[in-house]
C-alpha cells in the first residue's frame, strides 16, 4: 500500500486539540451538567413519510456539500474510484498533481458509464468501454478514434462534466450536482480545524465496508446523538469504556460536536495533552446532512450515510488509523479493533437498533417518538432538520 497522499505530501497536522475541543472537555468535567429533566417528542412520520423523504433528499442532500469519505480513500496521485451511493454516478481521481476531481461517470459521446472502480485504482487516463473516447485526469476530452467521422467537434468543450469538490481536515466534499451551487465553507474553517487537530489528513485507511440498513437515515443518525443507550444497547461491548451518560456538546454551523466521557475520571488530565485527553474523552462529530466522525483514543471511524428510501439506507464505514500496520502484531490489534467496532457495535448493536424501531414505528404504535433527558441531542438534530427543510 502507498503511503497515503497526504502524509507523501507532509500535510500540517497540529498535534494538540482546538479550543473548542478542549472547551468541550472541561464542560464535561466542570459543568454545569445539562438540564436532564427535558422531555421532548418526534413524530414518527420524520421516520416514514414518502413526501418527507423526498424533500429531505432534494433539500438536505441536494442543497449541501456531500461528505463523500476520507482523503486516505483515494491514497495517491493518479487514483481512481467510483462512487454511486447518494444517486450521482461520481468519477472520483487525485489528478497528477494531488488534486482531487469529482466528473459524473459518463462518457460525452453518447453517455456511457466510464468505469466501475468501487476500490481505488491506478489510472493514467479514462478510456470509454464504448468506442475508446480517451480522457485525461483533468477530464479533458484527449483522443477519439476515427476523428474524421466528427467533423467539426471541438474538443476543448467536450470534457467529463465536473462537480464542484473541496478537501479539506482530511475529508473529501462533493457538491451534489454539476449545477448545484452550494457552500463549502461548511466543510471548511473550525470544523476542518477540529480533524486538522486529529491528524485525519495523514491517517491511513485501514478498511472500509458498506452496511446496508433497513431503516431511515436519521434511525442511524439518532443512534449516535445520545449516551442513554450506551450502557444499555453495548452492554456487552463498549459500555465498560464509558461513563454513563457524562457527555457535553455544541455545534460547529450546522455541523454537531460532541464530548462523551470515557471511564477513569476528567479530573487531574492536562487537557493540552491530547493523547491523554484522547484517552479519557471520545469526540464525536454528527456532520450534515449525514455523516458521523467517531475519534477513539488511537483510531477514527467515519460513517456516511446514503439514504436509499425512507426505510432504507446505505452506510460506509471507514476506519482510519495512524499508519499502516507494521508488524503483524499491530495488524492483530487494528483486526480486533475493526471486528468490535464495525462487526459488533455498529453492525450488530446500532444498526440492528436501528432497523428494530424503524420496524416499530410502521406498525403505527408510536405516533410520536419520547425523548428524554439524555435524549435531547436527538431533539436538536431533528429542529435543524426542520429548519433547513423550511429554507
Ligand atoms: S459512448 Fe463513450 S466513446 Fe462512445
Ligand atoms: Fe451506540
Amino acid at each position: 500500500m502507498k503511503a497515503s497522499f497526504a502524509n507523501a505530501q507532509g500535510a500540517a497536522v497540529a498535534r494538540a486539540p482546538t479550543s473548542g475541543q478542549i472547551r468541550l472537555a472541561e464542560q464535561c468535567r466542570d459543568g454545569p451538567p445539562p438540564d436532564t429533566s427535558i422531555i421532548s417528542t418526534v413524530p414518527a412520520s420524520a421516520y416514514l413519510c414518502p413526501d418527507r423523504f423526498r424533500a429531505e433528499k432534494e433539500r438536505l442532500f441536494g442543497g449541501m456539500p456531500l461528505l463523500i469519505g476520507p482523503s486516505a480513500m483515494l491514497p495517491a496521485p493518479g487514483t481512481m474510484l467510483t462512487h454511486d451511493g447518494f444517486g450521482l454516478p461520481l468519477l472520483l481521481l487525485r489528478d497528477p498533481e494531488g488534486r482531487l476531481r469529482a466528473f459524473l461517470n459518463a462518457c460525452r459521446h453518447r453517455g456511457t458509464r466510464l468505469a466501475d472502480a468501487p476500490e481505488p485504482v491506478e489510472a493514467s487516463q479514462i478510456l470509454c468501454p464504448y468506442h475508446a473516447w480517451a480522457y485525461g485526469l483533468d477530464g479533458r476530452l484527449k483522443a477519439l478514434p476515427r476523428p474524421e467521422t466528427f467533423p467539426g467537434l471541438d474538443k476543448a468543450v467536450m470534457g467529463l462534466v465536473e462537480c464542484v469538490s473541496a478537501e479539506a481536515g482530511g475529508l473529501v466534499w462533493v457538491a451534489p450536482g454539476p449545477s448545484a451551487d452550494v457552500d463549502f465553507s461548511l466543510a471548511r474553517g473550525l470544523l476542518a480545524e477540529d480533524f486538522d487537530a486529529l491528524g485525519l489528513g495523514g491517517m491511513h485507511l485501514y478498511a472500509r465496508r458498506t452496511h446496508r440498513v433497513a431503516s431511515n437515515w436519521k434511525l442511524v443518525m439518532d443512534a449516535f446523538l445520545e449516551s442513554y443507550h450506551v450502557q444499555r444497547l453495548h452492554r456487552n461491548s463498549i459500555a465498560r469504556f464509558f461513563e454513563d451518560g457524562l457527555s457535553a456538546g455544541d455545534s460547529i454551523g450546522p455541523h454537531m460536536r460532541s464530548a462523551v466521557a470515557r471511564l477513569g475520571g476528567l479530573s487531574g488530565v492536562d487537557f493540552s495533552d491530547w493523547a491523554a485527553l484522547r484517552r479519557i474523552v471520545t469526540y464525536a462529530y454528527q456532520l450534515l446532512p449525514g455523516a458521523i466522525l467517531i475519534a477513539s483514543p488511537d483510531y477514527v471511524n467515519l460513517m456516511v450515510l446514503m439514504p436509499q428510501s425512507a426505510g432504507e439506507t446505505l452506510v460506509e464505514d471507514f476506519m482510519l488509523i495512524p499508519q499502516p500496520p507494521g508488524t503483524p502484531e499491530e495488524e492483530a490489534h487494528w483486526r480486533k479493533s475493526w471486528a468490535l467496532l464495525d462487526g459488533k457495535v455498529f453492525g450488530a448493536e446500532d444498526f440492528m437498533a436501528a432497523e428494530a424501531g424503524q420496524r416499530g414505528l410502521e406498525s403505527g404504535a408510536v405516533p410520536d417518538l419520547l425523548l428524554g433527558g439524555l435524549e435531547q441531542g436527538i431533539a436538536g438534530f431533528h429542529a435543524r432538520i426542520e429548519a433547513l427543510l423550511a429554507r
